[in-house]
């Protein structure tokens, strides 16, 4: 067998947001990889149609809306013994500073910031991550690297939840579990194609990212397939930028 420290074999995984872009890039790749998958979404049909793409057997699926309460411990109470956890669940909404409303930032922070940190309590307090296990959560550029305008309530989420990984990363290195996070630029998933930004808008920024080309949802996928696996046993803490080169100017 050829030797590859990045197998995820005999790992099991608890992805949320699989039924869409990043997610379920990220749990297609990993099941290659070796992985057994649990995953999560809102939308039951997406959510079974990532199911079936699955490579190899053993995997599971549960519908969990990550803004509810019930939802997370619903996902907590179900997931086996993990090796893996990553929350992808997310989404933006542009809203210039005059517009934002408290119900729509209490939803963002809910499911981009909230979901993740309790989810990642419930399973530490439950015992669900077994040792050696890692955690990435999927941030952003944005809130870290780069803002944008009318996009603060989403850059708050992302900064939010950069600042937990470093301290779950130092609080969870004792029982061996650690903590990353991937960076993405622009990525071609649902999130660009909503119709929050116009085709003259996206046009404008591909043309600020070096490489001219937005990311696709495998290459995010590959980085936290890399932060997941054994290759990346003494990484904690760090946050994997992917943007091709957007954030050197
Ligand atoms: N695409 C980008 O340019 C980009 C860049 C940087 C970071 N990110 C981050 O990457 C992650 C994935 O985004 P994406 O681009 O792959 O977007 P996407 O294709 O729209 O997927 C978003 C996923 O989040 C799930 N989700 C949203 N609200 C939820 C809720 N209340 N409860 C449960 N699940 C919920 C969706 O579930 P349903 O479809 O079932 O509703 C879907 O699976 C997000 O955290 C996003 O912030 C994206």
């Amino acid at each position: 067998m050829v030797h590859n420290p990045f197998s995820l074999e005999g790992k099991t995984i608890l992805i949320t947001g699989a039924s869409s872009g990043i997610g379920r890039a990220t749990a297609i790749e990993c099941a290659k990889m070796g992985a057994r998958l649990f995953i999560t979404g809102r939308d039951f049909l997406r959510l079974e149609e990532t199911g079936k793409m699955l490579e190899g057997n053993g995997h599971e699926w549960k519908v969990a809306d990550l803004s509810e309460r019930k939802g997370i411990e619903a996902i907590v109470e179900s997931v086996p013994q993990l090796d893996g956890f990553v929350p992808a669940a997310g989404f933006t909404r542009l809203l210039p500073i005059p517009f934002v409303e408290s119900d729509e930032l209490n939803r963002i922070l809910q499911v981009n910031t909230q979901a993740p940190i309790l989810l990642t309590k419930g399973l530490v307090k439950n015992k669900k991550l077994n040792k050696g296990s890692s955690v990435v959560f999927v941030s952003s550029i944005a809130g870290v690297y780069s803002v944008s305008p009318g996009n603060g309530m989403y850059s708050a989420s992302k900064g939010a939840i950069q600042a937990f990984m470093k301290s779950a990363a130092l609080e969870l290195a004792a029982k061996k579990i650690r903590c990353n996070a991937v960076n993405p630029g622009l990525v071609n998933t649902n999130i660009l194609s909503e119709g929050k930004l116009t085709n003259e808008q996206l046009k404008a920024r591909k043309e600020l990212y070096p490489m001219k080309r937005f990311g696709e949802p495998e290459e995010v996928a590959y980085a936290i397939i890399y932060l997941l696996s054994d290759a990346a046993g003494w990484v904690t803490g760090t946050s994997l930028l992917i943007d091709g080169g957007f954030t050197l100017q």
